[in-house]
């Protein structure tokens, strides 16, 4: 199953994402975590992209594109990949459309997750993660069961990202709405878009997942 989660940031793309591949064995094909982990590994992506990236701006077109096409010659997406944060502008979605063609693959769901402006922003705000696995979490809606301690590994180091603070958000939002969000009638056009409540609690987002995905 080939899945695309569409929304802006904050809308909890990366979330559901791990908990697909968690569920279901789908890969996450983050661009973000991808760009992120070339800045940390000093690459000459990496070096481009960092200041892009902490004004919250679009990296090129053809660095991402290129990023998804080495992703999808690797053999752990063989049993199915959702992609979080990518295609993320017209140019984008027509590349994808022209890799899974040349590969005979095709997309299942693009699912919108749909939230308000200032339920982002805080969310946002709030949003860290474990600095050894990655797992996410937040201030207020996701905590560490033991405080301070990664659930999943048992690190008690953890990062924020750069870019998530209130006016780089906000720039982010404004350069979704321009650029992101006209592809969900890109994606409604061909039947395969279906719109989500994101403002449901985290367990709640899950389940309409599944909704989609028993339906496909
Ligand atoms: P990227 O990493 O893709 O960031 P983003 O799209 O801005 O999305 P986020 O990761 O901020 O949000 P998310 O939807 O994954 O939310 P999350 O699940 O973490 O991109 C970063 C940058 O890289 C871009 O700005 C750009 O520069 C570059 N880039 C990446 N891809 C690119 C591309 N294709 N083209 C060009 N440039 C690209 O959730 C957020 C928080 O809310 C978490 O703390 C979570 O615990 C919490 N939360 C999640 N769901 C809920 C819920 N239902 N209720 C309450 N809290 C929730």
């Amino acid at each position: 199953m080939n899945i695309i989660l569409l929304g802006p940031p904050g809308a909890g793309k990366g979330t559901q994402a791990k908990l697909l591949e968690e569920r279901h064995g789908l890969k996450q094909l983050s661009t973000g975590e991808m760009l992120r982990a070339a800045v940390a590994a000093g690459t000459e992506t990496g070096n481009r992209a960092k200041a892009i990236m902490d004004r919250g701006e679009l990296v090129p077109d053809a660095v991402v594109v290129s990023i998804i096409a080495d992703r999808l010659e690797t053999p752990d997406v063989a049993k199915g990949f959702v992609l979080d944060g990518f295609p993320r502008n017209t140019s984008q979605a027509q590349a994808l459309d022209a890799m899974l063609a040349a590969k005979a693959l095709k997309l299942d769901s693009v699912i919108e997750i749909k939230v308000d402006d200032e339920a982002l922003i805080e969310r946002i705000a709030g949003r860290y993660t474990c600095a050894n696995c990655g797992r996410g979490y937040h201030d207020k809606f996701e905590r560490p069961k033991r405080a301070g301690v990664c659930d999943v590994c048992g690190s008690t180091a953890f990062i924020r990202r750069p870019d998530d603070n209130a006016a780089t958000v906000r720039d982010r939002l404004d350069i979704y709405n321009k650029q992101t969000a006209p592809l969900v009638a890109y994606y409604r056009n061909r039947g395969n878009l279906r719109t989500i409540d994101g403002m449901a609690e985290i367990g709640n987002v899950t389940r309409q997942i599944e909704g989609v995905l028993n339906g496909v």
